[in-house]
This record gives structure tokens, sequence and C-alpha cells, in this order.
């Protein structure tokens, strides 16, 4: 997704930019530009197509150099990812760069160019430009034209602009977008995401929706919504830079699918007493506040909407609990009926994905009982705006396709599970002291469920011709099907289905062949003798199968049918465990086939337009 870095300093600012760039490359995106007020006093700008080291070796050979400047790296939404839609844009003497998408650009782009605005890109962000010029003829100063802009734009929007008659500022808007201002010592940086810019500054300053920020040198002045001056808190990391490198793997993803353990750990600690789990993590209201749940709903998108699939089987039969799970883009756009009661649940690795955080908006307005966030980045919108809180502690996920923020967040919709179960009185304290025994050794589970890995890579090779596969699974391991052939799809473009088993019959059945490897999960529960027909339904149609099988599920190899024994683990943990195969598999298929694994073509990290 589109990211921004800006700078304003004593020091030439251009490397500093390309820095920040690179730091945000992992969330995607298709093309990245730069521009510079230089020392000789001209707004200039460089735009490549492609990677930052596209536009890295550009600068090489014809070097900005110059005290202010912003930058971005563009994922495409409106106009073709080339290099005259690429960000910043231009208007006169101003040079814009925007996260978002303004919806009434049409309007805008009509009506400027009735004044004889002329474009030279296809982007909404243009329109920004030229408004902004228009503006300035009146109003003058930089600050005071954009807080007009903004008010005739309709979308969501993360902006920073510069004026070359103004070089002593850079000025910024938020609504929609993130953004965040580093604070150094006489010099002041924006960026869409913190990360950006830990290599100058340890000091940060959240912008609020609403918010418009005038950044110089040595000075920050922030309005918000209303127009009011406001000071926005300071926040001082002291983690040091966060490990960003890939260690002894080849690839950030098999280092996130190996940290799984550790990171479950971390999801868990402090969360467990001898017996339960303490509902105090949900935040100190939680546990009057379930004590009143009678129903549950559930919002997200993609990974994180198969997260909220599982939890939907846990909550009905654990907790007693009716759920209902949506993905975010149609909930946010139905006529939603609430059931009294209900507690609005979102999931969301990045806090900031547009789609979710419209939902939980539009949900402030429908009367649930209160908002939960179940989120791994604890400054993100999507916790701000929420009432209670869970952190998942997956650590920084750079990965695009999401695998140990996954698991970490069926970790905290479990203890979702066994806290309402507990405060409603509807869970056995047997049944919750022996999930959260469960729960404490599932780290080891999963560290060897990894030490499977080679087996997995062998298997692998049978995918590497195919165009096209089924993933089944029953019950609960019916979404974690689901998102087997999501992260298959995302990262080795090979079309994947997921399908529960028993719908077989009822139409994929006549896709079976053998070219359509069918992938399964077997763990050794009630649903076993069930999935053992469906799979006899694909033998006998020539499909080869490849099962991920509970070690006493008395499952073997066979002609046609590839077995991996996994270990054995408690049927409610099972998606979990399950989960970790279906990851490699898709991994070590996407580096036979040689995709860009931790950057699949088309996709962004985080979503933050519609
Ligand atoms: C898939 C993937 C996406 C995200 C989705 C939601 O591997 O990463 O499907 O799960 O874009 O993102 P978050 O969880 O940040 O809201």
């Amino acid at each position: 997704m589109c990211g921004i870095v800006g700078a304003v300093a004593e020091r030439n600012i251009t490397a500093i930019l390309l820095e920040g760039l690179k730091r945000l490359e992992y969330r995607g995106y298709d093309s990245a530009g730069v521009a510079v007020f230089t020392n000789d006093g001209t707004l200039e700008r460089t735009r490549r197509v492609g990677k930052v080291s596209e536009l890295d070796a550009a600068l090489a050979e014809h070097p900005l150099v110059g005290r202010l400047g912003i930058a971005h790296t563009r994922w495409a939404t409106h106009g073709a990812p080339n290099e005259r839609n690429a960000h910043p844009h231009f208007s006169g003497d101003i040079a814009v760069v925007h996260n978002g998408i303004i919806e009434n650009h049409e309007a805008l782009r009509e009506q400027l160019k009735a004044l004889g605005y002329v474009f030279t890109s296809d982007t909404d962000t243009e329109v920004i430009a030229h408004l902004l010029t228009h503006k300035l003829k009146d109003l003058h100063d930089l600050t005071v034209a954009l807080k007009a802009t903004v008010k005739e734009l309709h979308g969501a929007y993360g902006l920073a602009v510069i004026n070359a008659r103004q070089p002593d500022r850079l000025v910024a808007a938020r609504s929609g977008s993130p953004l965040v201002i580093g604070l150094g010592l006489g010099e002041n940086f924006l960026a869409s995401d913190q990360l950006a810019l830990r290599q100058v500054t340890d000091r940060f300053m959240y912008l609020e929706e609403g918010d418009i920020a005038e950044i110089r040198r040595d000075n920050v002045q922030i309005w918000d919504v209303s127009g009011n001056p406001v000071e926005r808190q300071t926040v001082q990391y002291s983690d040091g830079a966060e490990a960003a490198d890939k260690g002894e793997f080849r690839h950030y993803m098999l280092k996130e699918i190996h940290e799984q353990p550790t990171v479950v750990q971390r999801t868990l600690e402090g969360r467990l007493s001898n017996d339960q789990v303490l509902v105090q993590a949900f935040g100190p209201q939680a546990a009057e506040l379930f004590a009143k749940v009678r129903n549950v709903q559930i919002v997200a998108c993609g990974t994180s909407y198969h997260a909220g699939m599982v939890a939907r089987y846990w909550l009905e039969e654990l907790a007693g609990i009716p759920c209902q799970v949506e993905v975010a883009s149609e909930f946010r756009y139905r006529k939603v009926v609430v059931q009294p009661d209900t507690l609005f649940v979102t999931i969301s690795q990045s806090g900031e994905t547009a789609d979710t955080l419209a939902a939980l908006r539009n949900a402030k307005e429908l009367g649930f009982l209160a908002s939960l966030a179940i989120c791994n980045v604890g400054i993100s919108s999507l916790v701000r705006e929420s009432d209670l809180t869970l952190l998942t502690q997956a650590g920084r996920e750079i990965g695009v396709a999401s695998t140990k923020a996954f698991t970490t967040q069926l970790v905290g919709l479990l203890l979702l599970t066994l806290s309402l179960g507990q405060v409603r009185g509807t869970l056995a304290k047997g049944v919750e002291a022996r999930l959260v025994e469960e729960l404490r050794r599932l780290p080891t589970r999963l560290g060897e469920a990894l030490a499977m890995d080679s087996t997995v890579e062998k298997i692998a090779e049978l995918f590497a011709e195919k165009n096209h596969t089924l993933f089944l699974g029953r019950g609960a391991q019916f979404p974690v099907a689901m998102e087997g052939a999501l992260k298959l799809k995302e990262i080795s473009y090979i079309h994947a289905e997921a399908y529960p088993a028993g719908e077989l019959k009822h139409g994929p059945l006549a896709l079976v062949d053998n070219d359509m490897p069918v992938v399964t999960v077997a763990p050794n529960n009630e649903l076993l003798e069930k999935l053992k027909s469906n799979l006899q339904e694909v033998r006998a149609r020539g499909g080869e199968l490849i099962v991920f099988a509970d070690e006493k599920a008395g499952m073997t190899n066979g002609e046609g049918t590839h077995v991996v024994q996994m270990p054995h683990i408690h049927d409610i943990l099972s998606p979990i465990l399950y989960t970790i195969p279906l990851q490699l598999l898709s991994y070590y298929v996407a580096v036979l086939k040689g995709t860009d694994v931790d950057q699949p073509r088309n996709l962004a990290k985080s979503v933050t337009v519609e």
C-alpha cells in the first residue's frame, strides 16, 4: 500500500527520504518518487516505476540535493502504475504526495479543468495539487490553503505537501490514512508509518483524524478537525531498531513462520492464571461488559477474516454464544440488524485496514454493546477507536502474506472465547482449565509442526507444475483450508479454492482429476470418518491427495495419497497447529516457482484504501 515520507532539515534529506521508502517497501507498491526543493531554489522530482532501488539508481545518476522534500511509494488505485501517475504530483510551485482515495475527484477535476488547470496524470491526487494552487492564489499561505482544500475533499487521505515559495515547511493532513511526525533536533520528519523514520528519530507524534500539521525544522503546529490548535502527545520508543533482517532465513515469510512458537508464547504471557484466562487482559471494564454479551459479530478482511471464522466454531461450541462473521467490505455497506447485547469484534494485523476501520466506525452508530479490537499494532487507528483491545504479540510482520499474525489472532480469539464462557458461566471450570493447560503446551506443539519443514518442502514438488488445487476441511478446519488456499494463491499464483469437504459432491468434485491436487487437514476428531469418505470420493476420480493427518488418525501413504503425520493435539487447538504445514507448503511451492515470496505481485501489506 502507498507510503509517505517527508523531511525538513538543515542537511541534505534525499538519502533520508529514500531510506524511509525502503523501510516501507514491505507494504507493497508499484512505483516510487521523490520531490525535493533543491539548494538551487527549484522544486524537482524523480519518479520510477518498480522498486525503490530503481529510484535510488536514478538519483545516483542525477542527484537531488536539498533540505526539504517529500517521497512516496504508490500502489495504484486511480490510473495505471506508470511514471506519469507516480507521486509526487506537481501543480505550479506545489508538490503533493497522497495515501488514500479522493471520492469526488471527478467532479473536482471538471471544475479545475474549467478553470484552466491541465492534468498530466490519471490520479485522484493531482486534483489536490491543483486545488491547492488555486486556493493559494487568494490565501497565499500553504497551511491556510491546505485547511481550505481539505474541506472540499471527500474520501480518505494522508497528505504531505511542500511549496517552493515557502520552503521552510512541510504541511500534512490526515483523514482516514495514518500519518506520524518524527521529531528530531533542529529537523523534523513525516511518514505514514513510524518505521520509515526509525533511522532518524525515536520520538513520534501521531496525527489524529482531521488533524492538519505544519512542520518546520524547529517547530511543529497542529490543528484539530475543528481548526483549534492542539498538542499531540509525544511517544518515545526505547526498543532500539526492531529486528528487520531475515537472519538465517531466505525470506521474511519463512522467518515469520518459524517465529510462531515464540510469538504465540508472547501472546499468552500475562494472560493466563493457573487454570483460567485473565479476563482483565481485554481491559479493566471487560469483565463487566462480557457478562452482558449475548451475541458476537466479527468483522475483518482476508486472513484476519479466516481467523474470525475459526472463532465462530469456538464461540458457539465453548461459550454457547451465537456468532456471525463477515468480511468488512460487505458489512460496511449492508443494512445490518443488530441483536441486543452484541459485542462487535474486529480482527486486524495492521489496525489500519480501511474496510475494517470503516466497519468499526459504522458499528458505533448501530447500537452494538461495545467494540473489541484484536490487533497487532498498539498504536493503530483500530485500537485507538475501540472500547476494548487485545494486542497480539506477533511483532512486526514484513512478509505480505500473513502468517504469525494469523496464529496469534487465533490465540487471542481463543482467549476471548474462554473469557466469555468464564464470565457468563457457560463454560465448565474443568474445560477451561484443560484448555489453559493445552494453550501452555501450544508453543511446543507448534515447534514440532515446524520440524516437518523438510517433509513439506518435498511435498511442495507435487505442485510445481499444477495450475489448480483444492483445499478441503471440515468444521473449524474449513477456515484453515480457506487460509491455506489464500496463502497458496497469494504467493505461488496457483489457483486454489477451499471447500468444506462435505460440499465436494455438490459441485467441485467435477473438477477433480489427476491434474488437481487436493490438500486436506485431518485432525483426529468426530468428523474424521466423514472426512475419510470425502477423500475416497477424490481418489475414485484420480485426484492426488495430500493429507496432513493426526498421528492417531490411522491414515497412511498409498497410491496417489501422501500423508504427513502431525503431532497429536487437543481438537480445539488443532486449527492453530494445522495452519503451520499449509503455510510451509505455500512457501515452498512459491520458492519452486521463483515468485517474489515476500512481496507478491499486485498485493499490499496494509490495505489502507477501500
Ligand atoms: C493475506 C493477508 C491479507 C490481510 C488483510 C487484512 O495474507 O495478509 O488478506 O489479512 O488485508 O489485513 P489486516 O489484518 O492488517 O487488517
